[in-house]
């Protein structure tokens, strides 16, 4: 997969991504070629841009070139075409930038830059990291921006805030990441449906997250499938009620006889039913060819509202579910939810005995049996296709006698104060060194070696923590 890294720094995306690949390949198979020319399972950084010189000295010396201009100054089919563009951008108002329309409206901030990019490109996916402050900044006006803007070009976002010490890191700092997947890639075609697991799988975490209440009452009484089916009923219901701007064609209100429909036993003909009026008169029946047709148009037609989007995921839901039952299978194990710390947690590994999440954090499947104790229940391994819900809700990661350092800043090297993280050396209190620093943030110590110390802190605190990456990295590959 082919990427780029916006704002660069000292590479902790890169870093993150190129450890992934260490991780997974066996020695023989590292740097093998797929047919299309790219590296086996790897990321592949065809650009990167940061303009700050202490940074780039510290990029260089560990992969090579960088574009040190000012991106703002880059013109955009400059930039090589690539599948994933990554970045962490300054958390800026956008208050000055007045009405322009579109994502426009941003210009002027750091945001705009990669929206420019993204609008040219189209990359399959963004992973975009900011402060946790962006949630509340502007009154929550700028995060609601950013998300509009990222689905005005056909991206439809999650955003999780990620705490680094939840990534067996000892420094508690808290990010907010947008894994953002374009609706391009949903395929509208029986054969290719394969393609579009990724973004199914990502929103019906979502759709699970939104109704965990009512999927806990439902544990231990129904099939995954069926507690699927009747959550997605309940985000149709949820979707009505929602701010839309710029309906084009937008999606019918289900009427008030029909919501009865919704509690039914029937969960999946219901939503069928639901698609089929969204459909219009002239479609009598919800199969393959139909739903194919429906999602092809909206995608075509480029305009990207949230109904439309809502409506070509849940599409392609249904034909995924339709087409192969091995697949929806697959993302039925894939769905389940482990509470870590701040975090809801997906499986990553699963195996009969025990899970392990994406944060690598391991849970034995006869603990998460304990109702007691976990809020899970059903069956695991083998048994996992006609399981109930498991949902835990147990792991506070961090807990403990050992340390956790405050967040690492880029001023940090403006001496002691405050709650910057200070060790106790017996009687004596220090500055972390460098070198502690870059491991609080997941680089190898001596990561910054060779500019001041003054730069290494500011590089440093500016940097993500690079486990981070790592776990995010699974949901993009
Ligand atoms: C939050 S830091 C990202 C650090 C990076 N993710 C890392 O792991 O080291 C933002 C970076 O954007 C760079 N930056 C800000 N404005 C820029 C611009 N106009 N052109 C290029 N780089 C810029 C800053 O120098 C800074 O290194």
């Amino acid at each position: 997969m082919k990427y780029i890294e916006l704002f660069a720094g000292i590479g902790g995306f890169r870093l993150g991504l190129e450890n992934t690949r260490r991780d997974r390949l066996h020695d023989k198979e590292r740097g093998k070629k797929e047919p299309n020319g790219e590296t086996r399972l790897g990321f592949d950084c065809v650009w990167a841009n940061e303009w700050d010189k202490y940074a780039c000295q510290i990029y260089r010396k560990h992969f090579g070139e960088i574009d040190s201009r000012d991106l703002r100054d880059v013109p955009t089919d400059e930039i090589p075409d690539h599948d994933l563009l990554v970045g962490g951008f300054p958390c800026q108002s956008f208050s000055i930038a007045g009405k322009r329309g579109g994502f426009e409206d941003t210009r002027g901030t750091m945001f705009y830059e990669i929206a420019r990019i993204a609008n040219y490109h189209q990359p399959m996916f963004l992973l975009l990291e900011n402060v946790k402050g962006l949630v509340s900044h502007d009154k929550g006006k700028s995060l609601e921006i950013i998300l509009e803007k990222l689905q005005e070009l056909g991206y439809y976002t999650n955003y999780e805030v990620y705490n680094s010490k939840e990534y067996g890191i000892p420094q508690n700092r808290e990010r907010i990441f947008f894994l953002c997947t374009h609706i391009k890639g949903l395929d509208g075609t029986n054969q290719k449906i394969a393609s579009s697991r990724k973004i199914i799988t990502e929103w019906l975490f979502q759709v699970l997250l939104n109704n965990l209440s009512e999927a806990r009452k439902l544990q231990g009484h129904a099939s995954k499938d069926w507690v699927l089916g009747y959550l997605i009923c309940q985000e149709i219901k949820q979707s009505q009620n929602l701010k839309e701007r710029n309906i084009v064609g937008g999606i019918i209100p289900p009427v008030e006889s029909n919501m009865s429909l919704f509690g039914g036993s029937e969960v999946w003909r219901n939503i069928d039913t639901w698609l089929l009026k969204n459909l219009g008169e002239s479609s009598k029946e919800l199969n393959i060819s139909t739903i194919s047709t429906a999602i092809k148009r909206i995608i075509a037609s480029k305009t990207y509202t949230f109904s439309r989007m809502f409506l070509a995921i849940l599409f392609a839901t249904v034909l995924l579910r339709k087409s192969s039952g091995h697949l929806w299978s697959e993302v039925l194990l894939d769905l389940m939810v482990i509470k870590e710390g701040m975090n809801y947690a997906r499986n990553s590994i699963q195996t009969k005995e025990a899970i392990i999440t994406e944060s690598g954090v391991m849970h034995f499947t006869k603990n998460l049996q304990d109702f007691s104790k976990y809020f899970a229940c059903g069956h695991f391994g083998e048994s996992c296709g006609q399981a109930v819900f498991p949902i835990g809700e147990i792991y506070q990661v961090g807990e403990g006698k050992a340390q956790i350092a405050n967040t690492i800043t880029s001023n940090y090297w403006k001496g002691p104060a405050g709650s910057r993280p200070i060790p106790t050396d017996g009687m004596r209190i220090r500055r972390l060194t460098p070198t502690e620093c870059e491991r609080l943030q997941g680089f190898p110590g001596g990561w910054t070696e060779g500019i001041s110390d003054t730069q290494r802190y500011k590089c440093l605190g500016n940097a993500v923590t690079v486990n981070v990456i790592e776990a995010l990295a699974g949901k993009v590959k």
